[in-house]
């Protein structure tokens, strides 16, 4: 039996659950499964692929991601073809901070089934938030998705493997062959040039957050700059992103093209294993792999941000082929960083502001994010490929109109965009600014920088430390403190947008209490529900955005 896997995806994790998918069912005894990007297919094939797995994640405000839009556009038009030959299954990525949590993967699955399309295992979603993150929504599923496909788990021990999907030496050979692992890449990338860095932060703080400066060619306030790869200490000129223009080697390869610090792929354990030669190894291989005992492999590996590098280092008896090795590494994925200059402002060069990620796993091992390494430990005159791309929550900026501005840590960076931007273009509104951090002298970003934009707009900078004088405060406690909290509710009120920017663990849900508090208690007359419902419809006028990140 054969089936099909399409995938859509913004910044490239359904493509690696589709391709973990596919593996896993090749190895409970499926013969061949493909695996697609979404709009590469017209729909009108789709019933050709049946069955057919789907794997979506959702982006902006419940908005299609990038390799999906084409074809959702299709699917909702009221004479789009009914599809009663398509058996699907439906698995979608989101994260239930956002209002509108797996939106794209609930839409599809009904959508389909609407359509007349039969539905073979009841949707399945994966939630960052989760412990495991998406994987651990993936684990019923599949055993659902086995069943339904007639396929045996017991199977999974078998070392059925597909084909390996990367051959280097014919990389080698014909480089104009090969394309970048990850799809959704534009095709032109772009070089940005390091104008300067400046660290931000004070010497003693436990975090790196840099402001850094490119030589600028013109964006907009909202515009996000999508940082995908460094240019190494040698100096060697990047090609395009999506595909080689010229001879590589190797070491080129592994470090332009595959991210060897992010954690490994659950079918990376399950290639091992049919290459390893020693008993207990192959059996640790086999818990690794399997989704039966998920937890061994989010324990392992996902918790621990352990790479596929420092995986092969520890099971020395797996002979693996370099081409399956290289198939089983993760693409390099953008790592997309809000623009905090204004167009207006910042004629010469246009800024990100970057917080270096470092954080100890469960066993107390030392990691690093990769691009945030990157920049904040560039200098003046560093290149990295790249591309610029609208930021899928724009809030839409009218010179009359108040602002309420909430942006912990770097979430401070769209925010400054905005407020250089009102300066330069001398507006009257008035604009509320919530800043987050642990304590004034250290992490307090552009701190000098509020003082003087106080001066030529109606900014109100409203602070809230977690680490001074003993006291732990966070935005959310300030929004609803006396006399500012009736200061926004006059704002809301007389038309004002809110934005929410930064951390998207915690941050976004009680933030949003202490908004729907404010309501309640001096627009609503005291009524919970009708708080509730009333900023629902802000969010709905594009009045309350929020855009966080992890
Ligand atoms: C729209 C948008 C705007 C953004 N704007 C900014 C910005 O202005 N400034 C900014 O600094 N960042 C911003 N980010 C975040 C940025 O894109 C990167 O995600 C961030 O810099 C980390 O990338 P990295 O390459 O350093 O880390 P990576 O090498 O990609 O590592 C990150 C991964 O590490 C893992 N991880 C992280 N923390 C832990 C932990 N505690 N335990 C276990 N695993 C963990 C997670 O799997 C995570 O995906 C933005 C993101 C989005 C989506
Ligand atoms: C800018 C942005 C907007 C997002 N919007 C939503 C959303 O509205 N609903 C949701 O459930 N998840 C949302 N997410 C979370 C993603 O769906 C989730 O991180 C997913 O794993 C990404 O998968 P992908 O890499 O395949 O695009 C958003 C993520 C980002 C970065």
């Amino acid at each position: 039996m054969n089936t099909n896997i399409l995938f859509a995806t913004e910044t490239g994790l359904s493509q690696e659950v589709a391709e973990t998918i596919a593996s896993y069912l090749v190895a409970c005894g499926l013969r061949k499964c493909c695996v697609r990007s979404m709009d590469t297919v017209s729909i009108d094939q789709w019933e050709l692929l049946s069955p057919l797995v789907v794997v979506c994640s959702t982006t902006g405000q419940g908005d299609p991601p990038a390799t999906m839009r084409a074809s959702w556009e299709h699917l909702k038009m009221s004479d789009c073809p009914d599809l009663p030959n398509l058996q699907f299954a439906v698995f979608g990525l989101g994260d239930s901070t956002y209002p509108k949590y797996n939106y794209m993967g609930k839409m599809l699955h009904n959508r389909l089934r609407q359509l007349g399309g039969v539905s073979l295992v009841h949707r399945g979603l994966g939630d960052e938030q989760d412990a495991g993150g998406v994987w651990e929504g993936l684990e019923a599923f599949l055993k659902s998705l086995v069943v339904a496909l007639r396929l045996s788990n017991e199977q999974f021990t078998s070392t059925a493997l597909a084909p390996p999907v990367l051959k280097f030496r014919s990389i080698i050979e014909d480089p104009s062959s090969f394309r970048a692992p990850f799809i959704p890449y534009p095709i032109k990338t772009t070089t940005f040039t390091i104008a300067s860095r400046k660290q931000l932060t004070s010497s003693d703080h436990f975090q790196n957050i840099c402001h850094i400066e490119f030589e600028r060619f013109g964006f907009d306030t909202s515009t996000v700059v999508t940082l995908h790869s460094a240019e190494d200490d040698t100096g060697i000129s990047f090609a395009p992103a999506a595909f080689l223009s010229s001879k590589i080697n190797l070491v080129e390869l592994l470090v332009r093209f595959f991210d060897l610090e992010s954690c490994a792929s659950r079918s990376l354990f399950h290639c091992l294993k049919a290459f390893c030669n020693d008993d207990e190894e192959r059996e640790r291989l086999e818990e690794l792999a399997s989704t039966s005992v998920q937890t061994d492999y989010l324990a392992y590996c996902y918790r621990e941000k352990r790479n596929a590098l420092e995986v092969l280092s520890e099971f020395p008896h797996c002979a693996i082929p370099f081409d399956y090795f290289l198939s089983q590494l993760k693409p390099m994925r953008p790592r997309m960083y809000s623009l905090s200059s204004s167009p207006s402002a910042d004629k010469l060069n246009c800024a990100i502001t970057v917080a270096h990620l470092q954080f100890s796993t469960p066993y107390g091992r030392a990691r690093s994010g990769l691009c945030s390494r990157w920049l904040c430990a560039a200098a003046a005159g560093d290149k990295f490929e790249g591309f610029v791309s609208q930021s899928p929550s724009r809030l839409s900026l009218e010179k009359a109109q108040p602002l309420i501005l909430v942006g912990p840590g770097t979430g401070i960076a769209p925010m400054r965009s905005i407020i250089r931007e009102a300066a330069a273009l001398h507006w009257k509104a008035p604009i509320y600014l919530f800043v987050g951090c642990r304590a004034p002298g250290r992490d307090y970003l552009y701190e000098s920088e509020w003082i003087e934009l106080q001066k030529e707009i109606k900014l109100t900078v409203v602070t809230a430390f977690s680490r001074f004088e003993g006291k732990k405060t966070y935005v959310q406690h300030r929004i609803v403190e006396s006399g500012t909290a009736e200061a926004l509710a006059s704002l809301i009120a007389d038309g004002g947008s809110i934005l929410i920017c930064g951390n998207s663990k915690q941050m976004p849900r009680d933030v949003e209490r202490a908004f729907t508090s404010v309501v309640q208690h001096f627009i609503c007359g005291g009524s919970e529900s009708d708080a509730v419902r009333y900023v629902n419809e802000c969010k709905r006028d594009g009045r309350y955005i929020t855009d966080t990140w992890s």
